[in-house]
């Protein structure tokens, strides 16, 4: 690639060091086009960082928010005007109807709590505009299956926050697996994460499974989409056990108890036979995150740990074993520190670069509404499995729900 085209990059285009630059004298450093503008609806962390990543992309920008915390409309406000110091501020919207309809906009990121989903979307999808919805699509089977009905019929982009995919272990795990098909067919899948509780959040819906979904959707619908992706077929059958051993036993907020589990393993059965495992704790002093496929003719490995203990250990680790008969491979995938400090080790920034490649036509391997809906169906059904203690057969789960897929 040649320098100049190297270096002509958003983020250093919009970095606050080279501000003093006139515009007039910028090569190098010329902000590209903002040919988009996005409202985000729903603030907090999550929307939050939609902001950065959207500042730091650089071909659209953020044009306003709506959210009820005042607080979080403080903190949007402080993220936009890092990228644009001095520019046009955020509009802020006094409602959702305003926010989706707005004819300066392009797309709506909506980044609120998981069970006002299909409400926000339902307005959201009336306006047609390009909508990226964070995931969990839904907490529910049918809110997540209405959902993708919507997602179907709408005209415009619709693209699941299911952006784990984009984490550089995963990139490179899905070319080794998938594409170079290096292990040859995979057969099992083992994942877990080990990680803090569920952090603080905006009226503490995290800690209540009626607006969550439950730890094994809210959370580990992430992993349940690398799966089905992994399988590359239908889940036949999930089995889980779980429980609440250590975090939030004493939690009350609004004179109601917390009701997530913080750990769980839960197997599922895929349509080709494949078999997979999932193991989550919630109560360990890291985020550590681990995938292994065995394939018929190979093994791959990927972790990525974030311990904050001083010792300059890699953050990422992948091994691709091959025996006797094809070389093997260990490294460390990553992205540009300042990419992978963004959130979510750069996956969320490749998120956007998606979602804006696919409102031009390109192709990308972005999650579709049909992929965050069955990523929704393996977590509803491991947390059924675990209050029940019964295996679930995916295609009742779905015939309960009214669906016939
Ligand atoms: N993709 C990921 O890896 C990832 C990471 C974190 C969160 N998320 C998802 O993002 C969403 C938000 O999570 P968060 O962690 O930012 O929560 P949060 O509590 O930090 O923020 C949610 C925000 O939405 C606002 N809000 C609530 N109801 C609203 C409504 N009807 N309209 C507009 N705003 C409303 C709240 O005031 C709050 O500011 C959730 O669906 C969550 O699962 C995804």
């Amino acid at each position: 690639m040649p320098i100049g085209k190297e270096f002509r990059n958003p983020v250093f285009a919009r970095s606050p060091i080279f501000a003093y630059i006139p515009a007039e004298d910028r090569y190098l450093f010329a902000p590209g086009e903002e040919r988009y503008r996005f409202n985000v609806i729903g603030a907090g962390v999550n929307g939050q960082e939609h902001i950065r990543v959207t500042g730091m992309e650089g071909r659209a920008v953020i044009h306003g928010v709506y959210d009820p915390n005042p607080l979080s409309i403080m903190g949007a406000q402080g993220m936009h005007a890092q990228f644009r110091p001095g520019g046009q501020k955020l509009v802020v919207y006094d409602s959702l109807e305003a926010a989706c309809n707005d004819p300066a906009v392009d797309g709506l990121i909506i980044a609120t709590p998981n069970f006002s989903h299909l409400d926000v979307v339902r307005v959201a999808a009336a306006s047609g505009k390009h909508i990226l919805l964070e995931k969990p699509m839904a907490t529910t089977v049918c809110d997540a299956h209405a959902i993708m009905r919507l997602a179907e019929a709408h005209p415009a982009v619709f693209q699941i926050g299911l952006q784990y995919r984009y984490k550089p272990i995963y990139v490179e795990a899905i070319h080794e697996a998938l594409e170079r098909k290096t292990i040859g067919d995979v057969k099992t899948i083992t994942i877990l994460e080990h990680r803090f509780p569920f952090l603080d959040k905006v009226k503490q819906w995290n800690k209540f499974s009626k607006y969550s979904g439950g730890t094994l959707v809210e959370k580990c619908c992430h992993y349940f989409d690398l799966m089905n992706l992994f399988a590359q077929t239908r889940p036949v059958s999930v089995y889980a056990t779980g429980s609440a051993a250590v975090n939030f036993l004493d939690f009350e907020y609004g004179g109601e108890k917390s009701d997530i589990i913080d750990n769980a393993f839960v197997i599922v059965k895929y349509a080709n036979g494949v078999s997979a495992s999932f193991n989550l704790c919630m109560f360990s002093p890291m985020f550590y995150e681990e995938m292994v496929l065995c394939g018929d003719d190979g093994r791959l490995k990927v972790s990525e740990n974030e311990d904050f203990l001083p010792g300059g250990q890699p953050d990422t680790y992948m091994e691709v074993k091959c025996g006797d008969r094809k070389p093997t491979r260990t490294g460390s995938p990553c992205y540009p520190a300042f990419i992978q400090s963004s959130g979510h080790h750069g996956a969320t920034y490749f998120e956007h670069v998606s979602f804006i490649d696919n409102i031009e036509g390109k192709q990308t391997a972005s999650a579709t509404a049909a992929e965050g809906f069955w990523s929704i169906v393996v977590g509803a059904a491991a947390e059924q499995s675990v209050r029940t203690g019964q295996p679930v057969l995916i295609d009742e789960l779905l015939r309960e729900n009214g669906l016939e897929l």
